[in-house]
């Protein structure tokens, strides 16, 4: 029997911090809307990211390099109508984190219009603008690994951490990540054995995409979990609905309905 969640207390970038190590994984998905914000909390999900796959999954964009500050800022401002009592964090899109004052006066505009964290991507070549950050009392989710936003530089999606040397950076800059005072780490697309590794040696939850069982949380985009893009195929989500086909057939359906004429 599912128990849809009517009351509990709202979470904040602490208690994600505190659910290191402890038995309950912290299971965070994606959201770019009301309606969305309202079902995952509903359904008692703790995290809710604001994230720039915005850019391809509702979008259209190719890749998240093309999501601009005033877009994220308008879904922030629609998901934190939702008032949900799941911590909501934002992702920094592209190039809007060079500096160590774009970062401060971005970060500052997300949670503006809502964010009570933010994310960006990167290791300690980001640091500085990770503590400044913090620093400004704006609670920090890092993300190592694949990273989205050099998609194009990088060449594709691919697995990190396979080779000594990435593995290496990997985990130096997770440990950095932690020392700045980082909340919580993604890792997307880290090689299993190198994600576990990582989550045992740092103090902050890792919450994972496609690398592995052994992390502290996982996190996927909302549209994959409910299979509502079948036009992307992903290795490590298999979809628990087949949202698309099922709306295709519910409009063809109430199309037909309506376009037949009636019996007289
Ligand atoms: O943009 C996003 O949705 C993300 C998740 C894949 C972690 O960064």
């Amino acid at each position: 029997m599912v128990i849809w969640m009517t009351s509990r207390n709202k979470l904040t970038a602490a208690d994600i911090r505190s659910m290191k190590g402890k038995p309950e994984k912290i299971a965070s998905l994606t959201a770019y809307d009301f309606p969305m914000a309202k079902l995952l909390d509903q359904a008692g999900i703790p995290l809710i990211l604001v994230g720039d796959s915005l850019g391809m999954v509702v979008l259209g964009y190719p890749d998240t390099t093309h999501v601009t500050m005033a877009e994220m800022e308008h879904h922030v401002r629609a998901v934190a109508r939702a008032q949900p009592t799941a911590l909501l964090v934002a992702d920094l899109p592209y190039r809007s984190y060079e500096t160590v004052e774009d970062a401060v006066k971005n970060a500052q505009r997300l949670a503006a219009a809502g964010a009570e964290a933010v994310k960006a991507e990167g290791g300690r070549e980001i640091l500085p603008q990770v503590e400044a950050i913090i620093a400004h009392g704006i609670p920090f989710m890092a993300h190592l690994g694949m990273l989205p936003q050099h998609v194009l530089e990088e060449g594709g999606y691919k697995i990190k951490g396979k080779v000594e040397a990435e593995h290496q950076r990997l985990i130096d800059d997770a440990k950095a990540l932690a020392q700045a005072g980082t909340f919580a780490v993604v890792l997307e697309l880290v090689s299993s054995p190198v994600a576990a590794e990582i989550t045992s040696i740092i103090p902050i939850p890792t919450i994972g995409i496609g690398s592995g069982k052994q992390c502290d949380g996982q996190i996927l985009v909302t549209p994959d979990l409910l299979g509502m893009l079948p036009w992307f195929s992903l290795k490590h989500v298999k979809p628990r609905l087949n949202a698309a086909e099922q709306m295709r057939k519910v409009v063809a359906d109430w199309k037909s309905a309506v376009s037949t004429p009636p019996k007289v």
